[in-house]
């Protein structure tokens, strides 16, 4: 009786023969030999019928599947290092549970509309397929790092009576009648949690109306964030780099096959080390005067600015003490330079820009109360949160970590929306 396996396991059934439940990938063949690509989830196998060993009538089986049509393979698997993966199995018998005639995604070239129309379908290809177990290991390393680092996983909301990073990027919802909003950061109901636990971290969706059309934002995305009681933005730029440096060795530990098949080269990841070179927006205005950007001093960075300011880095770029007037209410001001916040950001390198934000909270009633005041919004919405400045406030800081902007980095992936299974921004909702 063959052995029930599958594709990632087949290293542990050499000379062996197995069965496998899969699709059809892909073929080509010959007039005596046909070469199937299998893959079922776990790999990708080349499964070789010969007409000389399984006869007409299954050599004529095999020659008929058609793409994506659900098969199962029995035959024997044979050590082979030119074979993708290093196996191959010699076929003995093919049944095709399931047939798929005409699948719409062929091995030839698709534009990207076509594609995303047929996300649910897109994702069985190789490079997706890739993606998306990069960003599984990618969540992976993050929940562990910072298990290990006495982070307690404590879950924020979806729905939320109040904004975290400004209003105008608000998705609203009808609550019973009420207005409330999807989260666009757990961070607010962390800093309670991390009054509770000392340490924390959520991990889950976030959601921005960004109105802009980019390769770097979706509408709904996932953040990590972390969050710690008695702690400043120096350890919390400590903690990013690490958890970052955790994220590339585990990928290159875990992940090298699927590196192959994306094309990226690991010696870009091998380079990202800790600590990542700093600097400040002082200084990072002053840079990009030089090299001719228009950009003063009080003004947010584009995506230009961002990508030079990168320019010729290996590793991760971290940018401090941001002006007050163009960073979030919650920020602590810098004692020795109040005119900026104790706030930094993370720029990845190749142009993946900002994967990275956070800082030290204000943990100042009074400073609050003014903040909330000057940035609009409505005290009775944030009494809850001030009430963490009233009762044992204490230093904290923490940061978020974009996903999507992350695998894509890891990835060497263009645009973000490849680095989720369903991508959701401006006009695109389906599938
Ligand atoms: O810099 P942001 O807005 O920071 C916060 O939300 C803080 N409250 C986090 C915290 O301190 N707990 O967002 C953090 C990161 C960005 O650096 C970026 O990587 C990602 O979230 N991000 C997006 N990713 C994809 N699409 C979007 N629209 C994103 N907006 C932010
Ligand atoms: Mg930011």
């Amino acid at each position: 009786m063959p052995t029930r396996t599958t594709i990632d396991r087949l290293c542990d059934h050499v000379d062996s023969d197995v069965t496998i439940s899969g699709w059809l990938y892909n073929k080509r063949g010959s007039k005596k030999l046909q070469f199937l690509l299998v893959r079922d989830g776990s790999g990708i196998c080349q499964s070789i019928v010969s007409l000389a060993d399984v006869g007409e009538q299954t050599f004529n089986v095999a020659g008929a599947i058609s793409q994506e049509s659900a098969v199962e393979v029995t035959g024997r698997v044979n050590a082979d290092g030119r074979a993708p993966g290093g196996h191959e199995l010699h076929l003995s018998s093919i049944t095709v549970l399931h047939e798929s005639p005409e699948y719409p995604i062929s091995p030839k070239e698709h534009g990207t509309d076509f594609l995303l129309k047929h996300r649910h379908l897109w994702l069985r290809s190789r490079k997706q397929h890739a993606t998306i177990r990069i960003r599984g290991t990618v969540k992976r390393a993050i929940q562990d790092y910072l298990d290990n680092a006495g982070y307690l996983n404590v879950d924020a909301p979806i729905f939320t009576p109040s904004a975290c990073e400004g209003t105008t990027t608000l998705f609203k919802v009808d609550y019973f009648g009420d207005e409330a909003y999807l989260t666009q950061s757990g961070q607010l109901y962390n800093e309670a949690s991390a009054m509770a636990h000392g340490k924390v971290y959520c991990f889950g969706p976030s959601f921005r109306a960004e109105k802009s059309k980019t390769r770097r934002h979706l509408t709904e995305f996932w953040m990590v964030e972390p969050e710690a009681a008695y702690a400043d933005m120096e350890d919390m730029i400590q903690l990013s780099e690490g958890m970052i440096c955790h994220i590339v060795e585990r990928i290159l530990e875990d992940r090298q096959e699927e590196l192959k098949q994306l094309e990226r080269d690991p010696a870009v990841l091998e380079a990202i080390q800790a600590p990542f070179p700093r600097i400040s927006y002082d200084e990072a205005v002053a840079s990009l005067q030089q090299k001719g950007h228009e950009i003063a001093w009080g003004g947010d960075f584009g995506a230009p600015d961002e990508v030079a300011l990168v320019n010729g880095l290996q590793r991760p770029l971290v940018v401090h003490r941001f002006p007050t007037q163009i960073k979030a209410f919650y920020m602590q001001p810098d004692p020795e330079q109040p005119e900026v916040v104790l706030g930094f950001d993370i720029l990845a390198p190749e142009g993946h820009g900002e994967i990275v934000g956070g800082g030290q909270r204000a943990d100042s009633l009074q400073y609050l109360e003014q903040q909330l005041n000057t940035h609009n919004l409505p005290q009775e919405a944030f009494e809850w949160f001030l009430d963490l400045r009233r009762y044992g406030s204490v230093p904290h800081a923490g940061f978020g970590l974009g996903l999507e902007r992350t695998v894509a980095w890891m990835c060497g992936t263009h645009h973000v929306r490849e680095t989720i299974p369903f991508p959701r921004m401006l006009h695109k909702i389906y599938p």
